[in-house]
């Protein structure tokens, strides 16, 4: 057997020197005993940074959801494969098993086929959480088409560029989606973007709220009465090894999103071998994520990972604070789950609302705690461990990108001891490199810089749509034949990599590289605190000052502002010293943030740099409104 299940450190050592002397006989173990090919590869790996093109399994032949369904047919058909708790929890939650899946996806297939699709086609997926979601992506795997989901969040300007982007030919959506109390009306904003995407031939429509809704006639198409005369049988299209099998949008530091192209066996095998291990997850276990399935995290940890696994895997439709802050603890009650995977910004959000709520809730179910997205802070890591893990269940704090398709660095629950704001050590497979800014690789313990990866792993993306120069200049280019991440890191005394956030966030005052994250850790300790954000404002001696960006809890107390701006600089200066002294803070209602619940810094840097006319696109933000009452309130 190869060491397809990790379970203790020593072995973790073991396979993971394995996987970096030999990573073609590791991956080919991996690969050949624990999922199902049509054609094995001809060769393992092929690869060169300096083009750069990676190619992983050349030769062989497969289908994604022969892995995730089909073969799980013969022991699992009744077992649950995905959970549905809809938004509003008076709804009953549904359970569908293996045997549903596949023929719900290969009546999905059917009718995408019966439009015209095939492979290689772009397919525009634009639905709300719910199961016709995770359904339409496994749809498009079976017969190949590539699935470009966009967050059913995003305004229809920004689904219309990526619809045009990629060139789709259909899109599929809902009437509207839920999300607490609120109904939104989805059909509507694809209707405006559709107004500048001339490609598009076919809409089909999914009833979800029942909203009055307009249809275009010759173009839009209520899924469901299609779904149900479909055919329950759809054989599967082969596709090749490195055939695309999904696009997905990322911003970058410019403008133009880059949708990253991630490709058929190589993602497979990765996420499927990560879910199994950073989760430890084992047969009859209830896994949920609360992400969205429109960003990578959904896709790899609630769909494909999962499912390569048999696995049971929750879908939420709602939202953390809805019928009140305890939904989150409430579903986890209700459907014993065993491993939670989230994002500080939640933990954070929840925290403000205090852990007494937690005490009217079993969550004795819980073996696995995960957390992703950004830098965990300390406060919130504590928070997270004493009042949801009591102690008992290891946070995964897990490192990864769009771009990498997978888990890189993390804990293995149970395996890996854990350390606060930590992601700890790389995952079976991945080398990571600390680099300084002339290009020079760090050795060694206790170093700090760029994080970099010097190895390919099977689920990086191999490109960006169309424009493969981009690809290039924005990851390879840094760094002479290594990925580099954009992300700043430090290797501590033992070799445990901290995140310490993105470069582009790292300022330089009085010639100190200063990291906001750990200021912003520093801050966020104080009691008064929910969240701040950090960015460099120009300084006439420093070169470089920082500005603060700072909401309160709601507790009420601190109306003092005076008093506390001495405290922050206190605890800064207890922390790291003097010299991350904040020189301006501004205390706001709130930050703004992109749909994923990310400060954006880039807003926040313009504001504090006075180039308020130079803000860019801020229409995609969750809180749009704040920019210009921070802007307002400007120091
Ligand atoms: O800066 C890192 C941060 O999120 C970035 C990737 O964002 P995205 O492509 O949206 O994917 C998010 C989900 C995988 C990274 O470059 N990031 C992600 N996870 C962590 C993190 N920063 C610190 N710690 C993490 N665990």
């Amino acid at each position: 057997m190869s060491n397809y299940h990790i379970k203790h450190l020593e072995e973790y050592f073991k396979v993971y020197r394995k996987s970096i002397r030999e990573p073609e006989v590791f991956w080919e173990e991996i690969a050949e005993e624990h999922f199902l090919w049509r054609k094995k590869w001809d060769k393992v790996l092929d690869w060169d940074f300096s083009k750069p093109e990676v190619k992983w399994f050349q030769g062989a032949k497969l289908n994604v959801t022969e892995n995730c369904i089909d073969r799980h047919l013969s022991t699992k058909a009744d077992k649950t494969a995905i959970l549905f708790e809809p938004n509003n929890p008076d709804e009953p939650a549904e359970h569908i098993s293996y045997k549903q899946l596949s023929e719900r996806v290969n009546q999905f297939a059917n009718v995408l086929k019966e439009h015209g699709i095939k492979k290689g086609d772009r397919v525009c997926i634009y639905v709300p959480m719910i199961p016709e979601l995770a359904i339409s992506l496994l749809a498009c795997a079976r017969i190949g088409a590539i699935h470009s989901v966009v967050f059913a969040g995003f305004s229809s300007t920004a689904l219309a560029t990526r619809i045009n982007d990629s060139d789709c030919k259909m899109v599929i959506t809902a009437d509207g989606s839920f999300r607490g109390k609120k109904s939104i009306d989805l059909k509507g904003i694809v209707d405006e973007a559709l107004e500048s995407c001339p490609g598009v031939e076919n809409v089909l429509v999914a009833k979800r709220t029942k909203a009055d809704i307009q249809m275009k006639e010759g173009r839009d198409k209520w899924l469901q009465p299609l779904l149900g005369n479909a055919s329950k049988e759809c054989n599967p299209e082969i596709m090749d090894a490195e055939d695309p099998l999904f696009i997905l949008y990322t911003s970058g530091s410019t403008g133009k999103p880059k949708g990253m192209v991630h490709t058929t066996a190589g993602y497979m095998v990765y996420t499927a071998y990560t879910f199994k291990n950073a989760f430890q997850y084992r047969e009859n276990d209830v896994y949920w994520c609360t992400a969205d399935i429109g960003w990578i995290t959904g896709h790899s940890y609630i769909v494909y990972g999962p499912l390569a696994n048999g696995a049971t895997t929750v879908l939420f439709e709602g939202v953390p604070s809805y019928p009140d802050f305890g939904r989150f603890w409430d579903i986890i009650q209700k459907h014993k789950i065993n491993q939670f995977y989230t994002a500080p910004t939640a933990i954070r959000a929840l925290a403000k609302h205090g852990a007494e709520l937690l005490d009217n809730y079993d969550l004795t179910s819980l073996k696995v705690l995960g957390s992703v997205g950004e830098p965990i802070n300390e406060e919130a890591w504590h928070w997270y461990n004493d009042n949801v893990g009591k102690g008992k269940s290891p946070i995964i704090d897990s490192w990864w990108q769009t771009e990498t398709g997978g888990i890189m660095i993390t804990p293995i629950p149970y395996v890996t001891p854990t350390k606060p704001t930590y992601a700890t050590l790389p995952f079976i497979g991945i080398q990571p490199a600390i680099m300084d800014e002339n290009g020079g690789e760090l050795k060694g313990n206790q170093v700090e810089g760029r994080l970099c990866i010097k190895f390919p792993w099977p689920s990086i993306a191999r490109t960006i749509w169309g424009n493969h120069q981009r690809y290039k200049e924005t990851y390879f280019s840094t760094y002479k034949d290594m990925y580099f991440t954009g992300d700043g890191a430090l290797r501590d005394e033992v070799g445990y990599y901290r995140i310490t956030g993105r470069v582009d966030d790292v300022i330089i005052v009085s010639g100190h590289n200063l990291g906001t994250a750990p200021i912003e850790d520093a801050i966020n300790e104080h009691p008064a605190i929910a969240e701040s954000a950090i960015v460099g404002f120009p300084h006439d001696i420093k070169g470089s000052a920082l500005y603060g960006y700072i909401t309160l809890k709601d507790s009420g107390e601190y109306r003092n502002h005076d008093n506390l701006e001495k405290e922050i600089n206190q605890l800064i200066t207890d922390r790291i010293g003097p010299i991350a002294k904040l020189d301006k803070i501004q205390f706001t209602e709130g930050l703004p943030k992109t749909r994923s619940g990310k400060i954006m810094r880039r807003i926040l840097r313009k504001i504090a740099c006075n180039e308020m006319d130079n803000l860019g696109d801020t229409s995609t933000l969750l809180n749009p409104e704040i920019v210009q009452r921070i802007i307002d309130h400007k120091l």
